[in-house]
């Protein structure tokens, strides 16, 4: 949530801030701004707010302008205090103007840290939790402090998670970030001549793959030539660099028209990419190297709990029912920002596996520092390495379907489902509890599933044409049974989020205890009906919506005919693995939510009040 990117090198500055929130912009657009250190060591800061397209603006304005400095903060943002404007668009400047701040996340104590420096004699122009930073930081120079020191004092007076980069005109080619528990990556990228710092390593790429992570209460003091690492006690930490695998093409759109298209899109490939070496398929065998927990380990598990939050939660979902299917361990799955607070019994022989594409999100990371000090046992499947997320978890599952940009959730759904499904049966296997003919029906459906993946995507004709339909409706109706179940929730999930219809997804056998009020011919119903151990059930559930004159639309298997005589549309995908059906009845849901948002003129992939990656609870 919120993009940071700051460069001090030889180069102008402002067209690499710039370049910088282009790309971070998926994390929060309602406002984009940069402030430059321009010649005479003043700061020159132009920020512009409201509608999706802030970054473009302030693009815009700079072309105008004539900065010539080398050293510069951007900042893309995801409103938490203040409405959106200008005054409240980051960087924040202190009241002098001699320093000035981005930030992502939250200052839970800004209204007393406010209060006293008001008293002081501090002018405040926002209604921002972040200018007190900007403040503070002033503070501490005014009193003697380099930047780095006056970072360090005002970091401490800060309570809540915080990322945040500054600069003073004190030293007008240093910036110092640091990062106070989890709202948000920080990470270091070394280029010639020059040191960059961003909230996620995407900015990084055109530049460097060189970076480095900030942990927690890590302050980083940067100038062209000189990177310096410290704990907010000035004691200085060894700095050590790794090289990312990743490439800047990975956030280019190519030539799709939005990120969401291309990333629906490279679903086959990403579903290899998540099997690849991790089955056997000469042998039929489960490898999955990467879960590091042994025979003995995964005996002594008694129950198991996924967390995660939005999409991520509807993939442990899918996790939770195949490691209860296959491994025979009690399972569910749980939003993390319940269960954080719900003072839940984590034990030595509690699983909790962690779901997080970004490896950020706020919810899931205090959920997993939970399961971690009461020592459960601690997995995440994560896409972004090098995260928090990874940092926490005693085993990382990368999911391996490459950097998602559009906010809806597509790819990483996909992959992490097929993710999960082979850790179940590799502890299942472990456990003894998979024979070796059902590991490899499992092995054999894994191979063919990217091609099945290729012919869900290609079905697209008739879901454009029922997207033109839909998109006249207010209200839609999403049911599923078992595994279809949180494809129903993340179908009705993709339609609010890029259509901004309402959906609702619910288990169909819980119709009859109150929803069956609502049916009738404004609310088609989508009824996930492949044919598998529920299709009978969800042949009932169909007629009961008929019955009561909804309209309905049946996402079901290859062969069927009883479905297509039933209701009034029809959509097949093809048939698998009853633990992958879930895959493939999760493209049409897809496709669905992206041709109902083009019918209806909106912009799939910076929905409004949205950002990919949430880093404030
Ligand atoms: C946000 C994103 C969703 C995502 C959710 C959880 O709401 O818009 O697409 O599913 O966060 O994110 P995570 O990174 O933890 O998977």
């Amino acid at each position: 949530m919120c993009g940071i990117f700051g460069y001090t090198g030889s180069e102008h500055a402002a067209p690499l801030l710039v370049g910088g929130l282009k790309l971070l912009e998926y994390r929060g657009y309602d406002s984009a701004g940069i402030a430059v250190m321009n010649g005479s060591r003043q700061i020159s800061l132009t920020r512009r707010a409201g509608g999706t397209d802030s970054v473009a603006r302030l693009a815009a304005a700079i072309d105008e302008m004539n900065l010539t400095g080398t050293t510069g903060i951007a900042h893309t943002r995801w409103a938490t205090h203040g409405e959106v404007a200008e005054r409240n668009s980051h960087p924040h400047a202190s009241h002098s103007g001699t320093v000035a701040v981005v930030h992502n996340g939250i200052v839970e104590n800004y209204l007393s840290l406010k209060a006293e420096l008001k008293q002081a004699g501090f002018q405040f122009q926002s209604e921002t939790d972040s200018e007190v930073i900007a403040h503070l930081i002033a503070r501490e120079i005014d009193n003697g402090c380099d930047l780095t020191k006056a970072v360090c004092r005002a970091m401490k007076l800060v309570e809540g998670a915080a990322a945040i980069v500054a600069t003073s005109v004190s030293e007008p080619d240093k910036l110092v970030a640091a990062r106070l528990g989890n709202a948000g990556g920080i990470v270091i990228g070394a280029a010639n001549d020059s040191y960059m710092v961003a909230s996620d390593i995407v900015a990084l790429l055109p530049h460097t793959n060189r970076v480095c992570y900030l942990e927690s209460g890590q302050v980083a003091s940067i100038t062209p030539s000189e990177f310096k690492l410290t704990t907010l006690d000035g004691q200085p930490i060894a700095i050590e660099f790794i090289t990312s695998s990743r490439n800047a093409d990975m956030a280019a759109k190519g030539r799709y028209p939005h990120f969401m298209a291309k990333e629906m899109a490279e679903q086959p490939d990403s579903v290899t990419g998540a099997i690849r070496q991790r089955v056997d398929l000469a042998s039929g065998k489960i490898a999955l190297p990467e879960f590091t927990l042994t025979k003995q380990d995964v005996e002594s598990i008694d129950r198991a709990v996924f967390i995660g939050m939005g999409t991520s939660l509807h993939a442990a979902m899918i996790g939770a029912s195949a490691l209860e299917s296959l491994a025979r361990i009690p399972a569910h799955a749980e939003n993390a920002s319940e269960f954080r607070y719900r003072n839940p019994v984590l034990e030595s022989r509690t699983l909790v596996v962690s779901v997080t594409q970004s490896g950020e999100t706020a919810d899931t990371l205090a959920a997993m520092e939970l399961a971690r000090d009461s020592g459960s046992r601690l997995v995440t499947a994560v896409e972004a390495e090098g995260t928090q997320a990874t940092r926490l978890a005693e085993v990382t599952l990368p999911v391996r379907c490459g950097q998602e940009i559009g906010v809806a959730a597509t790819k990483t759904m996909t992959a992490t489902m097929v993710t999960l499904t082979l850790m179940a049966a590799k502890i299942a296997s472990l456990r003894g509890h998979l024979s070796t003919g059902d590991e490899a029906h499992l092995a054999k459906a894994l191979a063919g599933l990217p091609a099945l993946v290729g012919t869900a995507i290609e079905r697209d004709q008739p879901i454009r044409k029922l997207a033109d339909d839909l998109a006249a409706y207010k209200h839609l109706l999403y049911l599923g049974r078992g595994a279809q179940f949180p494809i129903a929730l993340e179908g009705a999930l993709k339609m609010k989020e890029i259509a901004y219809i309402h959906a609702e997804g619910y288990a169909a056998g819980e119709m009859k205890h109150g929803v069956n009020a609502l049916i009738s011919k404004d609310m088609p119903t989508i009824a996930l009906a492949p044919h598998d151990a529920m299709f009978e059930k969800m042949i009932s559930n169909v007629n009961e919506v008929k019955s009561r004159g909804g309209r309905v639309i049946a996402v079901t298997t290859d062969g069927d005919d009883v479905m297509a005589s039933l209701t009034d549309d029809i959509l097949y995908v093809p048939k698998t693995h009853p633990l992958f059906q879930p895959v493939l009845n999760l493209i049409p849901m897809q496709l669905l939510a992206y041709y109902t948002s083009i019918a209806l003129g909106l912009d799939p992939d910076k929905p409004r009040n949205l950002a990919k990656t949430v880093t404030v609870e």
